[in-house]
């Protein structure tokens, strides 16, 4: 039976490079039924929708959401990310954001394979905070970071489990030596449950150090985990030392599988090469990939993974063309 896939293509390049994504994914033989859904800075524009209870209820039917990028320079920055992509992680209760690094630093002459699992619903996120007195000089912002020990704990659950499936070894990356809170939190939640998980080597790393090894021993890397906004700018940082953030692919995940997954580029919306054929479709390619292992399509994923991995030319439809044509041949 096909599988049924909601499609949001969304701003910018997002519809260009998920129309590639979407023809591969065809070519290499497995069935979906789309539905498209037109949401994004665009729709936001013209009717004020940005992602309405009604329209998240339909989502919730699907067996997976295929998205591009969404985001318009008209729009000012939050209320699209806040209102459609975040509100799509929390309320689907995607908690794990998993973000796949395979290449070669930029100098470096042997690939690496290292992935970033991100908690996806918690941390300064969720939009704890406020403002008061604002625009005076005596103007008070805060944000805190929400951290509770469910969502740690799942997230770090998560992580083990996905080492076990590699190579058995864990990073958990904080800033433990100044958030002390948060940090504390993590760090135990993180002992206890390594107990379950003997066979994993585990170790830490502050973030700021982690940054230095991204860059200089990507290798050390097995299976990271980290908190939301940790993982927002490591996993760009990953995109940077893995062949491009135009390479970049992530699954939003609830593993609980309640509702849908999400799959979506790291990278944004790009306006300003929309319609030149410049985008890269391989970050969108391989994050249909992962979609196609969250639907159990195992051996198709691993094909267009595969067909990412030889070189590519041309546009951005040439270069879907080409990744198609393997998959298909
Ligand atoms: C990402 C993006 C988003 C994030 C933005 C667009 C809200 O940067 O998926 O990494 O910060 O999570
Ligand atoms: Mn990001």
């Amino acid at each position: 039976m096909a599988h049924r896939i909601a499609v949001i293509g969304g701003d910018g390049i997002g519809p260009e490079v998920t129309a590639e994504a979407l023809k591969v994914i065809a070519a290499a033989g497995v069935a979906l039924e789309l539905t498209e859904f037109e949401l994004g800075g665009k729709r936001y524009l013209r009717d004020g929708e940005i992602l309405s209870d009604a329209t998240l209820n339909q989502l919730r039917g699907y067996d997976a959401i295929l998205l591009g990028a969404v985001g318009t320079p008209e729009v000012q920055p939050g209320v699209i990310e806040r209102g459609l992509l975040l509100k799509m992680r929390f309320e689907l209760d995607l908690y794990v954001n998993q973000r796949p690094f395979l290449g070669t630093a930029p100098g470096g002459t042997v690939p690496h394979d290292f992935v970033v699992i991100r908690e996806n619903t918690e941390g300064p996120y969720v939009g704890e905070g406020g403002v008061l007195r604002k625009g005076t000089p005596c103007e008070v912002a805060t944000q805190g970071s929400v951290n509770t020990r469910m969502g740690v704990e799942r997230i770090i659950r998560h992580a083990f489990g996905e080492a076990m499936k590699r190579r058995k070894h864990l990073t958990m990356v904080h800033k433990t030596n100044v958030l002390t809170f948060a940090g504390d939190l993590w760090q135990r939640t993180f002992n206890e449950v390594a107990v379950e998980f003997p066979e994993v080597a585990t170790a830490y790393n502050h973030v700021d150090a982690a940054c230095i090894y991204f860059v200089q021993d990507p290798h050390r890397y097995d299976v990271i985990v980290t908190d939301n906004l940790f993982g927002d700018i490591l996993t760009d940082l990953g995109g940077a030392v893995s062949g491009g953030v135009g390479l970049a692919s992530s699954a939003n995940l609830n593993p609980a599988r309640t509702g849908p997954s999400m799959f979506e580029p790291v990278h944004g919306s790009a306006p300003d090469i929309v319609g030149t054929g410049k985008a890269d479709p391989r970050a969108a390619i391989l994050s249909a990939a992962l979609m196609l292992d969250f639907l159990g399509e195992l051996a198709t994923a691993d094909r267009v993974r595969a067909a990412c991995v030889e070189p590519v030319s041309g546009s951005t439809t040439e270069i879907g063309s080409q990744i198609a044509a393997r998959v298909a041949g």
